[in-house]
């Protein structure tokens, strides 16, 4: 149990105050206020009451010690007459037998009151107690602030004497002025639903494309490093540009990025399908072309959540839809990720260092069952039409031979390289091979062809035609998407934190449809627009593959003068 100690007032809405649906809560922490408020169609005091509670609880650091103020008594004498162990002994019953309503929040509730010490304060309803008055007096301030709630309605449904705050003889001036003192050292506004007038600046975040170890770790970098250094908020969109078009979001906040940084996959979910300028609603596996623009519903969208800037994690299929929303007006921040590297104005992307090292991981494995049994083992990896994972965990586990897209092979020269091996009493080979290598005068071989191609297969065929050729026996291994998943390795969680810092300056500088990048040892930033031209490469001459071919690998066809190693 930590030593902090949290104040939290909260107000439902039959009270007049916040207004009807509303519900606002105001955390204070030494120096510290935070204003909290929504609405809800669903009106009923004791709900409301609930969600300011639940949402304030949702904002402090476990462990913290709360003294909760609430004229509630729903939601006080639940804890305090033991109704709520009751309720869960009885499979949330009620002692008449009905079902507990609103069991969601109750359930949300008791999670959050284990992880903290929560003092229950019920405070006398309005009018008679000063520490009531101070909770509707905050609350209705938080809601002024924040625009959430109608007040002249509001007035017009409560008869005067029920709007505290009208009352001078309370107390509220010296809570007036110290909320005041404090309200400029840091100051939260949290809202959920329409747009309207806040201090604070806003920016949205997706994951398209592919998953790839690191995205839950740049989505950490972007929510804390707008949150702490620049007081902004971040919207998450789920499900890659699905949830932009169909305006699924929520407002991430601090404690859902706590410990994801070495969580694999996305917490936004992600999608490799929807594009908001040709949108099928679903996926539909033939990909047709709908003719379906919907990016008038995303530009929407922002607008309903006041962003001002929306950052786009992705490969080249997500960066290009970023492109083309930035030439329709939308402020785009793209962060370039997949474990292909195949991006060419990065020099590396975030992703790709966990796939190699898990393909490498796999090659050790494979090679010590490859040496028992005096095998030919072909490790096919992924990368699309670049040869990087190839190359690189090819040359990281002591590969024989790589075979990349950039180099059609010759199977005649793989045949050579295992004989040469066996000559010198090497019985066994590894073949590492890339999803896109192809032979000479042939080409990549896909499992779906269509609009959206998946490529695969070619480790087996290379399996089989070493089986033909030679006296050897043979056996292939797709890793496939093992290499997507998992924990990010350290680099890939350090890249992918400065990627995230960086886009929040970029935001912050207002220097909008960039992508961020390393060149060299550097964070910097290039136009969206160079970033999304052409593919980056295996560069035959590069010092890596010299280095390959120095150390005896072949690369399945003559090379830079060389046979071929
Ligand atoms: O681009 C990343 C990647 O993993 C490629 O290496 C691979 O070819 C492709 O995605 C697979 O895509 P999907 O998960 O849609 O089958």
């Amino acid at each position: 149990m930590s030593n902090a100690e949290f104040y939290i007032y909260t107000d439902g809405a039959c009270s007049g105050n916040p207004g009807p649906g509303g519900w606002a809560a105001v955390i204070m922490h030494g120096h510290s206020v935070q204003e909290i408020s929504g609405h809800e169609e669903k009106t009923t005091n004791q709900r409301m009451e609930m969600k300011a509670a639940i949402e304030a609880l949702r904002q402090i650091p476990p462990g913290s010690k709360v003294k909760l103020y609430s004229d509630s008594a729903y939601l006080v004498n639940c804890f305090k007459q033991g109704w709520m162990k009751r309720w869960q002994i009885n499979g949330w019953m009620t002692s008449k037998g009905k079902p507990v309503e609103n069991q969601d929040l109750w359930r949300e509730f008791l999670e959050l009151i284990k992880i903290n010490e929560v003092e229950w304060i019920k405070v006398k309803g309005h009018g008679g107690d000063q520490m009531n008055e101070r909770c509707d007096h905050l609350a209705r301030r938080t809601m002024e602030n924040q625009g959430v709630a109608n007040l002249e309605e509001e007035q017009k449904m409560c008869p005067e004497s029920d709007i505290p705050g009208q009352d001078q003889k309370c107390s509220e001036q010296s809570e007036e002025s110290t909320l005041d003192a404090h309200e400029n050292t840091f100051k939260k506004s949290i809202k959920t639903g329409v747009s309207n007038n806040r201090p604070v600046r806003r920016l949205g975040l997706l994951t398209g494309g592919g998953d790839c170890p690191g995205l839950n770790a740049v989505i950490r970098a972007v929510v804390k490093g707008a949150g702490y250094n620049y007081n902004s908020e971040v919207v998450g969109f789920n499900n890659g540009f699905k949830g932009l078009v169909e305006n699924d979001a929520f407002l991430i906040d601090d404690f859902t990025v706590s410990g994801i940084i070495s969580r694999g996959g996305t917490i936004l979910g992600t999608s490799n399908r929807d594009n908001p300028f040709d949108y099928r609603p679903g996926g539909s596996s033939d990909y047709r072309q709908t003719d379906n623009d919907r990016s008038g519903d995303a530009v929407e969208n922002l607008k309903k959540w006041d962003i001002e800037c929306l950052v786009i994690i992705g490969g080249d299929g997500s960066l290009l839809l970023a492109h083309r929303l930035s030439e329709i007006g939308v402020p785009v921040i793209g962060i370039p990720k997949t474990i292909d590297n195949d991006l060419p104005a990065t020099d590396v992307t975030f992703g790709f260092d966990s796939a190699v090292t898990t393909a490498t991981e796999a090659i050790d494995k494979i090679h010590t069952t490859a040496e028992s049994h005096h095998r030919i083992m072909v490790v096919e990896v992924m990368g699309r039409d670049a040869g990087f994972i190839a190359l690189e965990a090819g040359m990281a586990g002591g590969g024989d031979i790589i075979l990349i897209p950039e180099l059609p092979f010759d199977y005649s020269h793989i045949v050579e390289k295992i004989e040469e091996r066996q000559g010198r009493g090497k019985k066994y080979s590894i073949i590492v091979v890339a999803e896109g290598a192809y032979p000479v005068g042939g080409e990549p071989l896909y499992q779906v062809k269509g609009a959206v191609k998946r490529l695969g297969g070619i480790g087996s065929q290379i399996s089989r035609e070493i089986e033909n050729r030679t006296d050897m026996e043979s056996r292939a291994t797709v890793l496939g998407h093992l290499q997507r998943g998992g924990s990010p390795t350290s680099y890939d969680r350090v890249l992918a934190t400065r990627f995230g810092v960086k886009a929040v300056e970029l935001f912050q500088a207002e220097k909008y449809n960039e992508m961020v990048c390393l060149k060299g040892t550097k964070i910097e930033s290039v136009p969206l627009g160079k970033a999304v031209s052409g593919t980056k490469r295996v560069d035959l001459f590069s010092e890596q593959v010299r280095a390959a071919l120095a150390v005896g690998t072949s690369f399945g066809a003559p090379i830079n003068g060389s046979s071929g190693g």
